[in-house]
């Protein structure tokens, strides 16, 4: 079946330029460590990608160590630096606990790395946010402590789409000195991401949500600061992440990159064009539709929505067998039978959280799908009304 793909947020599918560079790269087998010609070619191939990205981020200073994933980005800069934070000779008395920030709707991936942190020790701060999912800058500066050693907030949220003041958060926690990491994993590639205008220091990244495949991730890190490794081992990556790199995984995450980088915002107004076109469709041909979120601090092509008198289970089963794939909240939370923590923290009753899909447009996607999705979806709100015993 020919899927209508709106769950780009979940992951993204390969770009045949990507796909075409990754065949092109396959017999590169050489060891980047290795020096003959086959480990330095892919020596350069790795550190053509790596430059390119970093310029890509705007970093005139700083490194890019290549990761698997968003999820080993997130980890290794949250463990690796409350790691440090609790051994720091300077710092043995003030930090015995280090102390880390961060927010109610990050991704799993720093929530559950948190909640770990704090089993072993460590205090963490988990800061609300507004009904549309923002925080509160003075709540951070509010939070912070002697023993602060992070502050992490995403830059963009997977679920519902709001994009956090970085920028201003970051200029007054550099001011303060104390060292701030962004998950940009949903917006790199979809919204201008510059790590000087953000003032971050830490700011992690993944392939497969631009198009790259699965399997490459990336930090970007500012300067030179004390990181414990998640692996440790060779002298990889500067020593942050050890391991063979994944030449192949690099080449291709620095290839859509580039094209990213080539459409510019013609892309990203597309997307969003499309993205509103599905809403107008939906709010104006239907009653009880509900958009959470921010209506306008959002990612171009998230759109989640909450539909009166429907279970979104049920919704997402039939746009399924319609060929229609999206998600209901995150998909990394699918399985798990729990509400959504997003959509709890912004204090929606559990009938809006129950009934909340998740669109997500990007890539390759077309007004005729984006019409033909909308008129679907119509038909089955409407069909599942009239069953419903809600
Ligand atoms: C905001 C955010 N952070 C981190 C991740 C994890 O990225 P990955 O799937 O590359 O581990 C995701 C994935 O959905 C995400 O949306």
């Amino acid at each position: 079946m020919q899927y209508i793909y709106l769950d780009h947020n979940a992951t993204t599918p390969l770009r045949p330029e990507v796909k075409e560079t990754i065949t092109n790269s396959l017999d590169l087998y050489g060891n980047a460590s290795s020096y003959h010609p086959l480990g330095i070619k892919a020596r350069e191939s790795i550190e053509n990608a790596r430059s390119g990205i970093l310029a890509f981020l705007g970093a005139d200073e700083g490194r890019l160590i290549f990761t698997s994933n968003g999820s080993e980005s997130n980890n290794l800069v949250l463990k690796g630096l409350v790691c440090e934070g609790s051994i720091c000779p300077r710092h043995k008395t003030a930090r015995k606990r280090p102390h880390v920030i961060t927010t109610q709707i990050e991704h799993p991936s720093v929530i559950n790395t948190v909640s770990c942190l704090n089993r072993i020790g460590a205090e963490v701060t988990l800061l609300d946010v507004d009904q549309y999912g923002l925080v509160d800058p003075d709540e951070i500066k509010r939070a912070l402590r002697p023993s602060t050693v992070l502050v992490s907030i995403m830059h963009g949220n997977n679920e519902i789409g709001t994009i956090q003041p970085i920028g201003n958060i970051g200029s007054y926690l550099q001011n303060e000195g104390i060292t701030f990491h962004t998950d940009a994993v949903q917006t790199v590639g979809k919204i201008p991401v510059d790590v000087n205008k953000l003032n971050v220091d830490y700011l992690s990244l993944s392939g497969h949500k631009i198009n790259a495949p699965k399997g490459i991730g990336a930090l970007f890190i500012r300067r030179i600061m004390t990181l414990c490794p998640l692996i440790h081992g060779g002298h990889q990556e500067q020593n942050l992440r050890a391991g063979t790199e994944n030449t192949i995984g690099i080449i291709a995450m620095g290839k859509a990159i580039e094209l990213i980088k080539l459409e510019g915002e013609t892309a990203i107004q597309e997307t969003q064009r499309l993205r509103d076109r599905l809403y107008e469709n939906l709010s104006q041909n239907l009653t009880g539709v509900h958009l959470n979120g921010h209506p306008t601090r959002r990612l171009p092509g998230t759109l989640n929505v909450s539909f009166d008198r429907i279970d979104g289970a049920a919704l997402l089963e039939m746009m399924a067998i319609e060929g229609i794939a999206a998600s209901t909240g995150s998909a990394c939370s699918t399985g798990d039978s729990k509400p959504s923590h997003v959509l709890t923290a912004l204090g929606l009753p559990p009938e809006r959280i129950r009934s909340a899909i998740r669109f997500s447009l990007g890539y390759g996607n077309t007004e005729t799908e984006i019409d033909t999705a909308g008129e679907k979806i119509i038909q089955m709100v409407s069909r599942l009304r009239k069953i419903s015993p809600i």
